[in-house]
C-alpha cells in the first residue's frame, strides 16, 4: 500500500526523505495513546451516526488486535509510514478493509498527535507524582530517626548555626512536595480534549466532542481549534516540572557527594550504590549522586530545546513541532529513574551521627546565640551585641577554642556584662533547640514538621 496521503503525488518519496521526515522510530512509544484516542473517536462517530455501529465495532476490534500485535512485538514498523498514526491506520485498513478508511473522518493528524502526546504527558505526570511521593516517604523515614542528630547548618558552605539532620532532610521533602503540587496543577490544566479540532479550523461533520472528552476522561473540551493544534504548553510544563525536580535532586546529590568525602564524612554511601576506580584500589566513588547531578544538564536542555522550537512558529501546526517528543520522553525517563535511585541511595546510606556532631564543634556555630543572649538578658541593642560577639569569636580563636567551649571567665574577659547563664546559651544543642519559631530547627519544631508531613501523606493514600 502506498502512503495514505499520496493522492496528489506522482512520484514516491526519496528514501533519505523518509528517514529525515519520519517520527515513527520514536513516536511508536505513543501507540497505546493513539489506539485509545482512535477507539474513543470511532465510538463518538458511531454515537452521532457518522459511522454505523457495525463499522465502529469492526474499527474498535481491529484497533485492539493491533494493540496486541504491538504489545507482543509482532507489528512490523515501516519507516515509510512516517509516524505511529499512519502506521496504525494503514494496518487497520489492511485488517478490516473499507470501514478502516472511515476512521479519519472529522480528524487530522494535527489534533490526533496533540491528543496522543497530551495523554502520554498526563500519564507521565501521574507516574512522576507517585515516585516523588515515595521519595518523600523515605526522607520522612530518615528524618524520624534524626531529629536529635546535630549537624552544622551552613551558608556559603561555611559553618553557620547548628541544626539537626532531620531538619535538613525535611527541607528537601518540602521541595519535592512543591514539585508534586506543580505536576498536579499541570495535570489539571492539561485535562482539555484537543480531538475534533481537525487540521486547524474544526470540522463540518456534526461530531460530539463532549462525548469524546467523557470517553477519554478529560475535564473539558478545548475552546479554540487554532490554539488547540498549536498548543504545546502541556509539554513545556512537564519539561519545566521535570527540570525543577532535577535541580532539587541535583542539590541533594551535591550534598551527598560532599558529605561522603573524607573532608566531611557525614555519610557513607552503601556499597550497592557506589563504584570503584579502575586504577586506585582504595577508592569508593559517589557515581550515583554525580550522575544525578550530571543528568540535570540534559533535562534542563530539553526544556530550552522545546522553548526554542516553539518560539517563532506561526499558527497552526508546523512540522517543527514533531521535535517536541524526544526531549519529553528523555526527561520523563531520566527523572523517573533518578527519583528511584536517589530513594535507594538515601535509604541505604550510613549516617555518621558522631562525625556530624564533631563537625559542630568548630566554626563557632552558636555565636549568634551569644548575640541573642546579650540582647535578651543584658538589654544590649543587636548591632552592639553582634560586635561584642565578634570579639568573643576572635578571643576564642586566639585561645584555639570554639565559642561553644569558652568558660565563664573567658567570656567575662570579652564583656563583663556576660553572666554565667551564657554558657547554657552557647551549648550547641541549646542553640538548635532555641530556634523553635514556626518552621525552625528545634527538635520540637522538627517533630511537628514530620507529623504534618505524615498527615499530608496519609490523606493522599
Ligand atoms: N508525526 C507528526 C508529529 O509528530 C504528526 C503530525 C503530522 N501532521 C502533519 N500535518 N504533517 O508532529
Amino acid at each position: 500500500m502506498s502512503k495514505l496521503w499520496s493522492g496528489r503525488f506522482s512520484k514516491g518519496s526519496a528514501k533519505l526523505l523518509d528517514e529525515f521526515n519520519a517520527s515513527l522510530p520514536f513516536d511508536k512509544k505513543l501507540y497505546k495513546e493513539d489506539i485509545k484516542g482512535s477507539i474513543a473517536h470511532a465510538t463518538m462517530l458511531a454515537s452521532v451516526g457518522i459511522l454505523s455501529s457495525v463499522e465502529s465495532e469492526s474499527i474498535v476490534s481491529g484497533l485492539k488486535e493491533i494493540e496486541h500485535m504491538i504489545d507482543d512485538g509482532e507489528f512490523v514498523f515501516d519507516i515509510s509510514d512516517e509516524d505511529i498514526h499512519m502506521a496504525i491506520e494503514k494496518q487497520l485498513i489492511k485488517k478490516i478493509g473499507e470501514s478502516g478508511k472511515k476512521l479519519h473522518t472529522a480528524r487530522s493528524r494535527n489534533d490526533q498527535v496533540a491528543l496522543d502526546f497530551r495523554l502520554f504527558v498526563q500519564k507521565s505526570n501521574l507516574e512522576i507524582i507517585d515516585l516523588l511521593q515515595e521519595l518523600i516517604e523515605s526522607l520522612i523515614y530518615i528524618s524520624k530517626d534524626n531529629t536529635s542528630t546535630l549537624m552544622p547548618g551552613m551558608t556559603h558552605l561555611q559553618h553557620a548555626q547548628p541544626i539537626n539532620f532531620a531538619f535538613h532532610m525535611l527541607a528537601y521533602a518540602n521541595m519535592f512536595k512543591r514539585d508534586i503540587d506543580r505536576f498536579e496543577s499541570s495535570y489539571k490544566r492539561s485535562s482539555v480534549l484537543p480531538l475534533g479540532c481537525a487540521a486547524l479550523a474544526g470540522t463540518p461533520h456534526k461530531i460530539d466532542r463532549v462525548k469524546t472528552a467523557q470517553l477519554l476522561g478529560f475535564d473539558s473540551v478545548s475552546v479554540n481549534c487554532l490554539d488547540t493544534v498549536s498548543d504545546r504548553d502541556f509539554a513545556l510544563e512537564i519539561l519545566f516540572n521535570t527540570s525543577t525536580v532535577m535541580v532539587h535532586i541535583s542539590r541533594l546529590a551535591e550534598e551527598l557527594i560532599l558529605w561522603s568525602s573524607y573532608e566531611f564524612k557525614f555519610i557513607t554511601l552503601s556499597d550497592e550504590y557506589s563504584t570503584g576506580s579502575s586504577i586506585m584500589p582504595q577508592k569508593k566513588n559517589p557515581d550515583v549522586p554525580e550522575l544525578l547531578r550530571g543528568k540535570t544538564g540534559r533535562v534542563n536542555g530539553n526544556l530550552i530545546s522545546l522553548l526554542t522550537v516553539l518560539k517563532g512558529l506561526p499558527l497552526a501546526y508546523n512540522k517543527d513541532m514533531q521535535e517536541d517528543k524526544e526531549g519529553v520522553f528523555d526527561s520523563v525517563q531520566n527523572v523517573s529513574i533518578s527519583l528511584q535511585i536517589l530513594k535507594e541511595a538515601l535509604l541505604t546510606m550510613h549516617i555518621d551521627k558522631e562525625n556530624m556532631l564533631k563537625a559542630c564543634s568548630t566554626g563557632h556555630l552558636s555565636a549568634t546565640d551569644l548575640a541573642d543572649y546579650l540582647v535578651a538578658k543584658c538589654n544590649i541593642p543587636f548591632r552592639e551585641a553582634h560586635f561584642i560577639t565578634g570579639h568573643a569569636v576572635s578571643h576564642a580563636e586566639k585561645l584555639g577554642k570554639d565559642i561553644s567551649s569558652l568558660s565563664y571567665e573567658e567570656l567575662k574577659d570579652v564583656d563583663e556584662r556576660i553572666g554565667e547563664d551564657a554558657i547554657k546559651f552557647l551549648s550547641l544543642r541549646n542553640s538548635m533547640n532555641a530556634r523553635d519559631s514556626q518552621g525552625g530547627t528545634s527538635e520540637e519544631s522538627t517533630k511537628k514538621q514530620i507529623k504534618d508531613f505524615e498527615e499530608w501523606l496519609a490523606k493522599r493514600d
